[in-house]
């Protein structure tokens, strides 16, 4: 049944493994397989004519809201505002007229998420909910919404339903630069022939096991962990840093690759495990030159690369990763898979309640 763990040991690692399934039914939604174009269903703006967007969400949801504000920004230049509800809902931001807000929520029930749609809309801003749940309040209070098709996620921390997220952001902003004359037919067919072999990937990933639970034995006994990231990873290194502290306890910090050096280059020791998100790519270099700098200073960094990107960061990493190669413009979404593994490994090397992680709630409906 869709609700059984199966033979799962936990919800979480049953909804790690439906990524492949999630990610492709989700794309299926927004990509014509034949064309490989972007069909986006009627949209309460015009992605052509909007001056300026407001992402706003909650959690892990935010943190594909982030992503999404890279690769609209990216894409189809059009400037992204991006804040957490709790946030976004007091701060009385001025909205820009005829401006358009995007709303992210796995549940569409998180009470400041909610909080900060009717005060956009009220605000004036039309307003895009991207949820998992069709009959939620965000879904029927939106002007539209788009569907993830995660199905029911159980688990408290989320997981497929961010991939999903992320699929749904990145047809969008495909979809508003092709509308804004800003993305040749060529250029599109490649960017969603690369969101195309994600599932193909993500299954890859899932069925060798060992090499993440290889790095979560290393991550396990740690007190403090850092997670880098440089551009649209940036946002995946926060993810991995919740996601390790809600269900394994671990401190970890998510910080920007370039930010390091303005503060948490004093942490690094040999006790701090630094995973970095580092693939080929035009940040690659950037990036490295940070996580040497780490290394230079005693710290175990443990890599996440492709096969272009290992060989320099051999030279000085304890640890490195070779995920596929894939466009950087997909690589949020093949990086947000081992982070979160990770974190699941480490949970239960640690015996915590996977599922259901002391004080945390899987929808957050009152303030
Ligand atoms: C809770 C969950 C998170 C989730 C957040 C937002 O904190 O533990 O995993 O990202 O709520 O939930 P939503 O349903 O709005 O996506």
């Amino acid at each position: 049944a869709a609700t059984g763990k199966g033979n799962y040991r936990h919800f979480m690692e049953k909804e790690l493994h439906e990524h492949p399934v999630v990610i492709g039914e989700t794309l299926r939604q927004y990509v014509e397989p034949a064309t490989r174009a972007v069909a986006l269903p009627p949209l309460p703006f015009d992605p052509a004519a909007v001056p300026r967007l407001t992402v706003t969400a909650c959690g892990s949801a935010f943190l594909a809201g982030l992503v999404g504000r890279y690769w609209i920004e990216g894409l189809a230049r059009i400037p992204v505002e991006a804040d957490i509800a709790s946030e976004l809902r007091y701060r009385d931001p001025p909205l820009a007229e005829g401006g358009a807000a995007l709303l992210v929520s796995q549940s569409g029930e998180t009470a400041d998420t909610l909080a900060a749609l009717r005060l956009l809309k009220a605000g004036g801003q039309r307003t895009l909910a991207v949820v998992n749940v069709d009959e939620s309040s965000m879904a029927r209070e939106s002007d539209a919404r788009l569907l993830t098709v995660a199905g029911p996620e159980i688990g408290v921390a989320s997981t497929k339903a961010f991939t999903a997220q992320l699929s749904v952001l990145a047809s969008l902003a495909i979809g508003f630069a092709r509308a804004r004359g800003r993305l040749a037919p060529e250029e599109e067919a490649r960017l969603t022939a690369a969101l195309l072999e994600l599932p193909g990937h993500a299954a890859a990933l899932l069925e060798d096991g060992r090499t993440i639970q290889a790095l979560a034995q290393e991550v396990a006994p740690a007190r403090d962990v850092l997670f880098l990231g440089r551009g649209n990873l940036y946002p995946i290194a926060l993810e991995g840093a919740l996601k390790l502290k809600e269900i394994s306890y671990i401190h970890a910090e998510g910080y920007a690759a370039g930010e390091m050096k303005h503060g948490p280059i004093a942490l690094i020791d040999p006790a701090v495990p630094v995973i970095a998100l580092c693939p080929s790519g035009p940040l690659f270099e950037k990036t490295a030159s940070n996580l040497q700098e780490a290394a230079a200073r005693g710290g175990r960094v443990m890599a996440f690369t492709d096969a272009e990107g290992a060989p320099a960061l051999r030279r000085f990493a304890e640890r490195v990763i070779e995920l596929p190669r894939v466009d950087p413009f997909v690589a949020p979404i093949l990086h947000a898979i081992p982070v979160q593994l990770l974190a699941y490994h480490v949970a239960v090397l640690k015996g915590t309640d996977v599922d259901q992680p002391r004080n945390l709630a899987k929808s957050v409906t009152v303030e």
